[in-house]
């Protein structure tokens, strides 16, 4: 009995050694001879790959397509991210014979998921900034915190398609416009392989459904492909992305990461991809010979198949020897330019959540909540005497996200009401906050009706929507379909006891203001006329708190814009479907949508407000024509012709009407083309340039398989949001070039 005992806490102890302290391998370029190598002009990546695969036995070749640690790794991951909240350090391809690095993974988007580090606000609220350069400052700051954590391989470029805001992991991306989404994905993976982290974008490809993910399969025709869900990913690799990772759903009729059509035939062969491929985790790939056929290079976190079952493979002969060695051929090549970089700093662990990373994290958070509507009740003033009743549980939980591959633990969270309660203190003002949770709607009103202003705090947290941890891995009639926690939004709108709390609230308040919580639209036409103000705050990261109140009390003005539609309801976008075997996704989405249906949107993609106002003038084009090669310049003056300094975000988008009218070829009616923020004082103003060429008005077309221009008429459109009305206009042609 005493030996078992013995023995059961010799197992535990063992068990809590492997899952918690887990090696941590080199991956500085000082520890490996291949800098040195560069330096000294002794060749290049690939001529080392070479070099190194005339070395290596066939075993060692099949080992660096997965990753390192076989299934007992499973072990170490499912206690670290399930039980402890973070995840261990993921190796692949380590072999210390040759000296051949191995890759360790971190996953993001809000941050580094290994250990203690900066949370971000998610990838949707950054999106919400439309401040391409401050992306470059969080991926500057994720990408030291990559190489602090010991990690030179981060995943947390997910640069999938809002297709429907239904879609549970909606905040990892960065909205519905192609445009928009490749501009942030660019910022943020040259940033972060500036610190010779190699950046992997996913999910390759049409990955916008979370409960099914593992089985749906897509339909999606060729033209839709190329315009609207490849786009951000061909960007991603023309600016040197060194990975992508392969989605899990089918792509008509084929799983994605056995997919020659989507991994060599697009991604190498169309666009020169040169970097490696690796499988979303566990069920990414389904075959031994399949994945290697089709380029798929690396399974991840281990050898499901690419292990043992590929050396039968290859005994029976089913696949040929020369496919694996150029698939090795291109992770050998990618590590090792990497690895052969010479560092720009030290990446100490200092690094992890510092004060200045955490600044960041505040503004970041303040240029990115959106002010959807405000009825001059917003900017509170601090200075008065006045009692604000701060109402729901979310203003003091730590929401940062979903609880899925993305989640990320920083030292400190600042809630909602710790940062409000924080502001006025430090301002010592006359203001009172009150605080109560909201359960018991009655008590809250009361609450309410005895305060000047009533402050609500709605929306969702990680078990409402985020990755579905918990999905049915098989496709149903296979196996128990199981129930859905977190995963894809059942609804659009509120939960039904916030409506309630909203309506009644509004009712003994005539000052109240909503901030919502959540990770992308939510529809609030059952309760937005009854209240005064409404701020999207998103999952706001680790100094959201902070953020807030500085955006309550007019510290910062609001400049955040929506990067997806917000409907009246849900009806009004196209269908989704959590639970699908398949589904088909047609040419339009969101915004195009909405103008394909002439539906009004509740708030229009790029709608925001803040607290003062910005006037458009003088739109202008030099010339009225253009050429195939060449460019057009076009000009617009804004003014702040408000009363506070603040930033709006100046919008381009192509009109496609006039073209449509004269060849009957199918268009939206229009497209994002361009953006900038700009930042201007009270009564300030400026002309803002921007360049459109013969390219952003292409179109696909599928029998050619090529890129077209139509001759014909375009408008540009300049102005706060998609909505037409917002937008000033101006025609110009397409004609042909003086030399074709
Ligand atoms: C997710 C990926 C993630 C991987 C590892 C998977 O479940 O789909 O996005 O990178 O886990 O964290």
């Amino acid at each position: 009995m005493v030996w078992l005992l013995i023995a059961l806490l010799a197992l535990l102890l063992a068990l809590y050694v492997y899952t918690c302290h887990w090696p941590k391998y080199p991956i500085d370029a000082d520890a490996w001879p291949w800098l040195k190598r560069r330096q000294n002009g002794e060749g290049t990546p690939d001529s080392w790959a070479d070099e190194l695969l005339s070395q290596m036995t066939l075993k060692e070749k099949v080992a660096q397509l997965s990753g390192d640690g076989g299934a007992l790794f499973l072990v170490r991951l499912g206690i670290n991210v399930l039980l402890l909240g973070r995840f261990p350090n993921t190796y692949a391809g380590r072999n210390s014979r040759l000296q051949i690095p191995p890759f360790s993974f971190s996953d993001g988007p809000r941050g580094v998921v290994i250990g203690q580090a900066t949370c971000f606000p998610v990838a949707m609220a950054r999106a919400a900034s439309w401040d391409v350069a401050l992306e470059r400052r969080v991926g500057d700051a994720i990408g030291k915190e990559v190489r602090a954590s010991g990690a030179n391989y981060f995943g947390g470029l997910c640069i999938n398609l809002l297709r429907h805001p239904a879609w549970g992991r909606a905040q990892e991306c960065y909205g519905e416009d192609p445009h928009l989404m490749g501009e942030f994905g660019v910022a943020l993976l040259q940033a972060v392989q500036q610190h010779n982290v190699m950046a992997c974008a996913k999910h390759f490809a049409v990955n916008s459904i979370e409960n099914s993910r593992f089985y749906i399969d897509v339909k999606v025709d060729e033209r839709t492909l190329q315009e609207v869900y490849f786009p951000h990913f061909k960007r991603c690799v023309d600016a040197g992305v060194a990975s992508i990772m392969s989605a899990y759903n089918q792509l008509n009729g084929e799983y994605c990461g056995h997919s020659e059509y989507l991994l060599n035939d697009v991604l190498r062969e169309q666009w020169g991809f040169e970097g490696f491929v690796t499988s979303d985790w566990l069920w990414g790939v389904r075959h031994p010979v399949k994945p290697v056929v089709a380029g798929m290079d690396v399974e991840m976190p281990y050898n499901k198949y690419l292990g043992g079952k590929l050396h039968s493979a290859l005994k029976q002969g089913e696949v040929d020897e020369a496919l694996i060695e150029r698939n090795t051929r291109r992770v050998l090549r990618t590590k090792l330019d990497f690895i052969s970089r010479t560092d720009p700093q030290d990446y100490s662990e200092h690094l992890l959540a510092c004060d200045e990373h955490r600044h960041l994290a505040r503004e970041v958070a303040e240029q990115s909540m959106v002010l959807l509507k405000n009825e001059q009740l917003l900017p509170l003033d601090v200075t008065r005497e006045q009692t604000i009743a701060f109402i729901g549980e979310l203003a003091v939980v730590e929401n940062l996200g979903d609880h899925g591959s993305s989640r990320v633990s920083p030292p400190e969270v600042v809630t909602l009401l710790a940062g409000l309660q924080r502001y006025v203190e430090d301002q010592a003002s006359g203001t009172r906050i009150i605080f109560h949770d909201g359960k018991n709607v009655a008590e809250a009103n009361r609450v309410a009706m005895d305060a000047d202003i009533t402050l609500l705090v709605v929306g969702y947290r990680h078990d409402d929507e985020g990755e579905n941890l918990a999905s049915n891995q098989k496709p149903p009639g296979q196996g128990k379909q199981k129930v859905a926690i977190g995963g894809d939004r059942s609804s659009l709108s509120l939960h039904e006891t916030e409506e309630v709390l909203i309506r009644q609230t509004a009712e003994v308040s005539p000052n109240t203001i909503v901030a919502m919580i959540g990770g992308s639209a939510i529809v609030t036409s059952e309760w937005d006329t009854n209240v005064e103000a409404i701020l999207m705050a998103w999952y706001p990261g680790m100094e959201g708190g902070n953020a807030f109140a500085r955006i309550l009390f007019g510290d910062v003005n609001p400049s955040g814009r929506l990067p997806f539609s917000v409907p009246h309801k849900a009806d009004d976008l196209v269908p989704f479907s959590a639970f699908a075997e398949s589904i088909d996704y047609g040419y339009y989405h969101g915004y195009t949508h909405l103008d394909k249906t002439a539906v009004e949107p509740a708030y229009a993609f790029g709608h925001g407000l803040g607290y003062t106002q910005f006037d458009y003038m003088m739109l202008s084009i030099d010339g009225d024509e253009i050429a195939v090669g060449d460019v057009l310049t076009v000009g617009v003056q804004l003014k702040n012709s408000g009363e506070r300094a603040g930033s709006e975000v100046v919008q381009l988008y192509i009109g496609f009407d006039e073209v449509v009218q004269s060849n009957g070829i199918e268009r939206p009616e229009k497209l994002l083309r361009g953006f900038r923020k700009v930042s201007l004082e009270a009564g300030e103003d400026t002309v803002l340039s921007f360049e459109i060429s013969a390219e952003d008005l292409q179109r696909y077309d599928s029998e050619q398989k090529a890129w077209v221009n139509d001759i014909g008429k375009y408008t540009v459109m300049v102005g706060s949001s998609s909505r037409r009305e917002e937008l000033l206009c101006e025609t110009f042609s397409l004609v042909k070039s003086p030399l074709s």
